[in-house]
């Protein structure tokens, strides 16, 4: 096995500056001179954390599923995450990850899956209905795809409407996010109950997500009968007869809320983006869309029948990854891509990386559904795109996502002309909290279609 090389960087602090700085920046250079299994140290001697970076498709696939028991949920991103909204589906390990599991498997059953796509589309039409009145036509597709995610999951999976928190669940979301990032890496990391700004910061976030989401459970109190998550939740027994607390509960549904709509919205945001930035890759898929649809609403028979739509997504979910960086810290010594990880070892697997990796992917930094298509997918080992994860604790999200998606750019091409609003080749930077998210709005020109597009 051979060692894994080092990025030299800084004497005294080696390479906290430029992780902090911009952790995706560092990946990317690290990748492109040091390699594809890499090794960081980063703080002053003494307080000093050592951590692994792997970024080819094949120690990707090792690290995700065919060696996942050896790497588990135990690093300090996921610590953080786990400390500051709680032990849901998406943090939780080993008996407690397999209760949980079970008890929300049946929401996403294909045949649920496929139940959603009409919540999905009138939700949708919703949120762009203003669009047809916009003085100047000029939207923020981030700001309408938040508001749209966020209402369709907590519609669809906890049966409730959040209008009113939509505001606070923006706000603070980002708060959390931004204090799992910095005590993430961070080599020094206070206790929490200490009064800092940042703790304190962090605890009114806290205490403002866990008022919502003790609402949104209220609104289900007494829905005996019914189906959506907080229901099964609350009714859910374990083998000796007892239920969750209600913190459990209120666990589990912030977990959903975090795993489930920043991404949605990140997705959705960027693929608009990136339609309305290439003129030819929109004419493609709005005539597919109209081919396909001849003016019917989009349902979930129709997302197989859109394979272009389906490659702009991917597409979009490369250049985009709504989780940028997930880690894993490593059980025992382990062999990946050939390189020795020590047992005990902090390893980030990077979509942001890997997804640019030029061994895999023709034009790395260019936009362009060609490298989806189905020869272009066939070339390509299977982890060299892992939007999702995988293995066995890849996204319990990933169909209802990709469907609900489809079904969004389909009504939107269907109804409105989306053109650039910034000035070509512009990218709009981008921000790592829990998920990647634009640093600003992204602008785009809407115009009302003629009616004939849409039954
Ligand atoms: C484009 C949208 C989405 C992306 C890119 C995405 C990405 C991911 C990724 C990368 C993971 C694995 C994390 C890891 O291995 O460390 C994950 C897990 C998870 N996602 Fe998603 N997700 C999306 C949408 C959703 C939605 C809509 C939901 C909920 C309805 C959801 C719920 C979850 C949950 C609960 C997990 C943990 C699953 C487990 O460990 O069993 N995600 N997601």
């Amino acid at each position: 096995m051979r060692q894994v090389p080092l990025v030299v960087g800084h004497p005294l602090l080696g390479s906290l500056k430029e992780l902090r700085h911009d952790v995706l920046a560092a990946y990317l250079r690290a990748r492109s001179t040091v390699g594809d299994v890499v090794r960081f140290q980063a703080g002053p001697p003494g307080a000093r954390t050592e951590m692994y970076g792997v970024f080819s498709a094949d120690g990707v696939q090792q690290v995700l599923a065919s060696q996942s028991a050896n790497f588990r949920k135990d690093n300090p991103t996921y610590t953080e995450i786990r400390e500051s909204v709680g032990n849901g589906l998406l943090t939780s390990q080993d008996d407690e990850y397999i209760f949980q599991r079970r008890m929300v498997q049946p929401l996403f059953t294909r045949r649920r899956v496929h139940e959603y796509a009409g919540a999905v589309h009138a939700e949708i039409i919703r949120s762009v209905s203003g669009w047809q009145t916009q003085p100047d036509g000029v939207v923020d597709a981030s700001a309408v795809m938040t508001e749209f995610a966020l209402r369709a999951v907590s519609r669809i999976l906890f049966g409730a409407d959040i209008e009113a928190a939509v505001d606070v669940v923006r706000r603070q979301f980002p708060v959390i996010g931004e204090s799992v990032l910095r005590r993430g890496v961070s080599p020094v990391r206070l206790p929490r109950t200490w009064p800092t700004p940042a703790n304190r910061r962090t605890q009114a976030a806290q205490r403002e997500l866990f008022g919502i989401c003790d609402r949104i459970i209220a609104q289900r109190a007494g829905a005996d009968e019914a189906d959506d998550m907080i229901s099964l939740l609350v009714r859910a027994r374990d083998e000796d007869g007892s239920g969750l607390s209600a913190d459990a509960v209120r666990d589990q549904v912030l977990i959903f809320l975090l795993a489930g709509y920043e991404t949605t919205a990140t997705t959705l945001g960027y693929a608009l983006h990136l339609l309305a930035g290439d003129a030819e890759v929109r004419a493609r898929a709005r005539a597919e869309v109209d081919d396909v649809l001849a003016g019917r609403s989009p349902g979930a028979a129709d997302v197989e029948a859109l394979p272009y739509l389906n490659q702009v997504l991917k597409e979009t979910m490369r250049v985009y990854p709504a989780v940028a960086i997930m880690g894993r810290r490593a059980v025992a010594e382990a062999e990946v891509d050939g390189f020795r990880i020590p047992a005990g070892a902090d390893v980030y697997l990077a979509p942001w990386v890997t997804h640019r990796h030029p061994a895999y992917w023709a034009r790395p930094d260019d936009f362009d559904p060609e490298h989806f298509t189905p020869e272009a997918e066939a070339g390509r080992p299977r982890y060299a795109w892992f939007p999702f994860g995988g293995g066995p604790r890849a996204c319990i999200g990933q169909h209802f996502s990709m469907q609900e998606a489809v079904i969004v750019l389909a009504a939107v091409l269907q109804r409105f002309d989306v053109e650039a609003h910034d000035p070509p080749g512009r990218r709009v930077p981008v921000d790592l909290g829990m998920a990647l998210r634009p640093a600003g709005p992204l602008l785009v020109r809407v115009r009302p279609r003629t009616k004939e597009a849409v039954a």
